[in-house]
């Protein structure tokens, strides 16, 4: 088999990686798993720096990102925007410069794919997308290492994705499902489905790797069977406050609850990238609450406090896969 070298390269999109370099990362972060259990340091990349920017809020991303870099030795600087020059005074294209000079990698989490991209076009170090309103890569890492923790494979897996099915989570469960030869059921009204040109792409992709993408407007029929039922929440950061009645009123009908549990099937797991409204205990979701009338949304609290979710050993695995990332990209997984 090749020998997979991913020095230098960019994690901006699983578009852009093969079904066995994808797969080469997975295991890889099951190997830093074990290392951090076992107290086993894995410092190899003393010396280096990287910068961390973050256009929208975050607490699993961020704190992978400084864990896993400070396990590696490294470095590094968490750049909020409302507190630097990025954007308001210099281009993207100009900080990408700058930054290369100083840092090893740059992670990035904002808006458009866009600008992650121009970020990696204009950047002499390794780019990492920390998430856009298009893709999450890094997340789906952490899932696919949840899923074969659970599983132990990804071939013929069936994921039903519930809700919002057109944002970045959605997306990317699509590209991901094509590349590792798994099953795509997007559960969700048809004005929530992924743009037409992505699913075109991802169809084509899911043929060459014995993957499939289905979409069910009734949410009983496309959960069942599934091993995985996946949800995200219904508003995303950066999306206007008027759209949650909207949203609350469309997507209800795919709220992950007991009934779609019992449909997927006992050996199911449920996971969600979260942060999940499941009861009232946010600041938000308790304002949400009262003015829109309930108690919990895109997922219940049964279900999210039951067995068959997995989604606090899907938080942790951000960790080791957003290492697995940085580590393969900066030459230290051959070292
Ligand atoms: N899942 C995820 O990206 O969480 P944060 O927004 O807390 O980083
Ligand atoms: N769709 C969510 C994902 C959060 C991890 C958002 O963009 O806010």
């Amino acid at each position: 088999m090749k020998e997979i070298d991913l020095k230098g390269r960019d994690f901006l999109k699983l578009l852009d990686y093969t079904p066995e370099e994808i797969s080469y990362l997975v295991d890889l972060a099951a190997t830093y798993k074990m290392n951090k259990h076992e107290g086993v340091l894995h410092d190899t990349l003393r010396g280096k720096n990287v910068a961390l920017i973050f256009e929208k809020t975050s607490t699993r991303t961020r704190c992978s990102f400084e864990v896993a870099a400070h396990d590696l030795g490294m470095g590094t600087t968490y750049l909020d925007p409302s507190a630097s020059q990025i954007s308001k005074k210099e281009s993207i294209a100009d900080t990408a410069r700058v930054l290369s000079g100083m840092f090893d990698g740059i992670e990035y989490r904002g808006y458009g794919q866009d600008i992650v991209e121009e970020l990696a076009k204009f950047a002499s170090v390794p780019v990492w997308n920390g998430l856009t309103n298009e893709f999450h890569p890094t997340q789906m890492l952490a899932d696919l290492l949840t899923i074969k923790e659970c599983f132990g494979r990804f071939k013929g897996l069936k994921i039903a994705y519930m809700g919002d099915a057109r944002y970045n989570m959605g997306n990317s469960w699509m590209v991901t499902c094509a590349k590792m030869g798994m099953e795509f059921a997007a559960c969700a009204p048809k004005s929530y489905w992924p743009d037409p040109a992505l699913i075109e792409t991802c169809k084509k992709i899911a043929e060459e790797n014995g993957g499939t993408i289905g979409f069910y407007e009734d949410a009983m029929e496309g959960v069942k069977d599934a091993d995985v039922v996946y949800t995200d929440v219904w508003v995303s950061m950066g999306e206007p406050d008027e759209v949650w009645a909207e949203r609350i009123r469309e997507l209800s009908p795919y709220q992950v609850n007991k009934k779609i549990m019992e449909q997927a099937g006992k050996r199911a797991v449920f996971m969600h990238c979260l942060p999940a409204y499941h009861d009232l205990k946010t600041e938000i979701g308790k304002a949400k609450g009262e003015q829109f009338g309930f108690t919990e949304l895109e997922v219940t609290d049964e279900v999210f406090e039951s067995e068959q979710s997995v989604v606090f050993q899907e938080a942790e695995n951000r960790m080791h896969t957003i290492k697995a990332v940085m580590a393969a990209t900066l030459g230290a997984d051959k070292a």
